[in-house]
């Protein structure tokens, strides 16, 4: 039963990816879930091959599931799941952290970005890369959209100090809890996505070389969680892979 499978997490100290570390640990596996949890990463990969800076102190976090733990009807929304968990993680630890996510893949604090995830496939696996901000603000490349940590949120709130390992095992236990809800279809995923997003943010599409200078609204999902944004001539349009600033 996956929902009770207990923590199977590897740690690791400086690496280049967890991403890469996980995959060289899958064969040994045989099958079942794990996860690899670094102090550091010297190539840490965000989004769009952009470079996810990754010093001691914050959660660099791979979960490899096998395939077949995933129903087909979740696989297409496992971006959104991975964002609902990360944000569920950290609530279950900072009572009262007022955390919102951001269409695809960023948890959000405070309109400033706490993190992001990446989600791969391979062999029989699929790696979820998780990075947050646990005790550092790193500048992302991320075209002016400040950062925060989850430390900031902690002190805010008036809650001791998270560990990046506290926060990889909250977001295993609530991982597995998803993943082993049988009854939890797509469409309340995107729902939940949807009431959980900061519908306040101003977007800007990712272009090459930076971001496009056209403010976009989020408006709503639609059931294979792609979203509808409002545009600066006031129509909507539907994106379907495109990643934000
Ligand atoms: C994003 O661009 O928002 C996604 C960032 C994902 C970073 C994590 S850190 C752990 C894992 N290892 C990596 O190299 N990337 C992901």
């Amino acid at each position: 039963m996956l929902g009770g499978a207990p923590p199977n997490i590897h740690h690791v100290g400086d690496v280049p990816s967890t991403m890469e570390a996980a995959r060289e640990m899958l064969a040994a596996a045989k099958g079942a879930p794990f996860a690899v949890l670094a102090e550091s990463q010297s190539k840490g990969r965000g989004t769009g091959g952009r470079v996810w800076t990754s010093p001691k102190g914050n959660l660099y976090f791979t979960l490899c599931i096998p395939e077949a733990s995933v129903r087909p009807e979740i696989t297409p929304v496992l971006p959104l799941v991975t964002g609902l968990v990360c944000r569920e993680a950290i609530k279950s630890i900072v009572k009262g952290a007022d955390v919102h996510v951001k269409w695809p893949n960023d948890i959000i604090y405070d309109s400033k970005k706490l993190g992001g995830s990446i989600v791969e496939a391979e062999g029989n696996y699929l790696l979820i890369g998780i990075g947050m901000n646990v005790e550092l603000a790193p500048p992302v490349t991320d075209s002016g959209r400040d950062t925060t940590t989850v430390n900031d949120i902690a002190a805010a709130v008036g809650q001791p100090k998270v560990t990046p390992v506290q926060l990889a095992e909250a977001v295993w236990k609530q991982y597995f809890e998803v993943l082993s809800d049988t009854t939890l279809s797509r469409k309340v995923i995107v729902m939940n996505f949807e009431a959980a997003m900061d519908k306040s943010l101003i977007l800007h599409r990712r272009t090459p070389t930076g971001r496009d200078p056209e403010p976009l609204r989020a408006v709503r999902l639609n059931e294979w969680g792609h979203l509808t944004v409002l545009k600066s001539d006031g129509t909507e349009e539907t994106l379907l892979t495109e990643y934000l600033f």
